[in-house]
């Protein structure tokens, strides 16, 4: 047994070691994680401005590559995965960084051709399976070639709803994908001029949902569904940069219907803070949202908004006995990546939890995206003011809707529902969720 333990340990122990000399290579290390983590977005027709699956272009990258990855800001992922699980995790383990900071260093080598593993596919067809429903935008956008600061675009998706629709699944899909950062999607009951999260729930809408090269489609629990009401119109934020050759993008939005039975409905709660307001040169400016939740309510993700002087936050509930979860720490906030943190295991929040943001702001001159440090930054809509705004993915916990869903719409109601709460008592942003 001893012998046992002493050999598994030594052979724990040599590992790195031996890692360290083996010779690191295109084809057999890189490409691997390459597939996995960077093609979604770094392959021909795709938004970022190279592709890595071929050696030659991946090598000339070789030192970008190494700062991005050492720095976590490639892939964009802004979240710690050690403190919270995420389903929708993007970032690379240490070994998979350490893998190729060591191909840098060692020369960046190509190694074998015939060991490069077969590229993943990806087929420009729907991910979730033909639609049953498809929203399309009304106007499509041209974008101006080689434009790389493109105001984001608030475009329309028709048509307008004559009756409710209850929806499972859903996926954003793009004409011009190359040129697509990203993407929010909301309903709301009148058209915003300016999309927003905050502005659509405060409206009475929702936040259904965030385009992002690769992104799957969101897995709603047994039971639950997202409702697009009638009237309602579908918008979507978009975060355009222009390409080489002219493109015109055209977004649709499809859906799969709800069907069987419907309890709860997926909703969007969150919280603001407008007290603004940073001093020149303030490397460290702090502020906390918070709000008392006055039902129990299941967390599935989170979100926050803030501009170029954004540098990260942290969102957490607080129990009503005192116990502290984390929903998410995200130390390395960027202003050009609107990432909706999705968890891997929902958190609980019964009534009389509150829900916490803590933000912080770099106004220095070591911020890569301040347009002006020597100016004071107090609270505002444009990206040279500041703001504070939060979302996660909610539903009521003791919901229980009991509808009789056909293809999306209601034809009926079980018995045994209860109507302690209805689909749109919680619907105004934020303040009816909490005090
Ligand atoms: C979700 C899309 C996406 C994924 C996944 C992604 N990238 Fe990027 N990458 C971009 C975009 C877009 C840019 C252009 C700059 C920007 O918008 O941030 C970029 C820029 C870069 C740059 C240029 C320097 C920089 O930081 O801007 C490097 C290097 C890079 N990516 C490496 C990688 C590597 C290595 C991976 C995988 C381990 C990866 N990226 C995964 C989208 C992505």
């Amino acid at each position: 047994m001893r012998h046992l333990f002493t050999a598994v340990l030594a052979s724990v122990l040599t590992l790195p070691a031996f890692a360290a000399k083996e010779a690191i290579t295109y084809t057999e290390h890189v490409a691997p994680i390459v597939h996995e983590h960077c093609a979604t977005c770094h392959r021909p027709g795709e938004i970022a401005p190279f592709s890595l699956m071929d050696y030659k272009t991946a090598r000339a990258w070789g030192k970008s590559i190494k700062k991005a990855v050492h720095a976590r800001t490639m892939p964009p992922w802004h979240a710690d995965s050690e403190k919270t699980e995420f389903a929708n995790d993007r970032s690379l383990s240490q070994d998979e960084i350490d893998t190729l900071i060591a191909w840098v260093d060692q020369g960046a080598k190509q190694g074998d051709p015939s060991k490069t593993p077969e590229p993943p596919e990806f087929n420009d067809t729907w991910a979730m399976g033909e639609p049953d429903f498809i929203f399309h935008s009304t106007r499509d956008f041209d974008i101006v070639p080689l434009e790389q600061k493109i105001k984001y675009q608030s475009i329309h998706l028709g048509p307008t709803l004559e009756e409710d629709m209850y929806i499972t699944e859903w996926e954003i899909r793009h004409t011009a994908r190359e040129a697509v950062h990203h993407a929010n999607l909301i309903r709301s009951p009148k058209k915003l001029e300016h999309v927003g999260i905050g502005g659509a729930v405060q409206t009475g809408g929702d936040y259904i949902g965030s385009y992002l090269p690769g992104a799957r489609p969101f897995g709603y629990p047994e039971g639950s569904a997202v409702i697009l009401p009638k009237g309602n119109t579908i918008q979507i934020q978009v975060h355009y940069v222009g390409q080489e050759e002219p493109l015109t993008d055209h977004v649709m939005f499809g859906v799969k219907f709800a069907q069987g039975r419907v309890d709860r409905i997926l909703r969007t709660i969150g919280t603001d803070n407008n007290d603004i307001e940073i001093a020149a040169h303030d490397a460290n400016y702090t502020k906390r949202a918070e709000v008392k939740l006055m039902f129990p309510l299941t967390l599935f993700s989170s979100g926050a908004h803030m501009h170029l002087r954004g540098s990260g936050y942290t969102a957490s509930a607080i129990l009503p006995d005192g116990t502290e979860k984390l929903i998410a720490d995200v130390p390395r906030y960027d202003f050009n990546w609107q990432v909706n943190y999705e968890l891997a295991k929902p958190i609980e929040m019964p009534k009389g939890t509150t829900y916490r943001i803590d933000a912080k702001w770099d106004n220095s001159e070591s911020n890569p995206l301040n347009p002006d440090p020597a100016s004071k930054v107090t609270y505002g809509p444009w990206t040279e003011n500041e703001m504070l705004t939060t979302w996660s993915h909610v539903i009521l916990t003791e919901e229980k809707l009991g509808l009789k869903v056909k293809d999306g719409r209601v034809v009926g109601q079980f018995d045994d529902r209860i109507d302690k709460a209805h689909p749109f008592v919680l619907q105004s942003f934020p303040q009816t969720f909490g005090d």
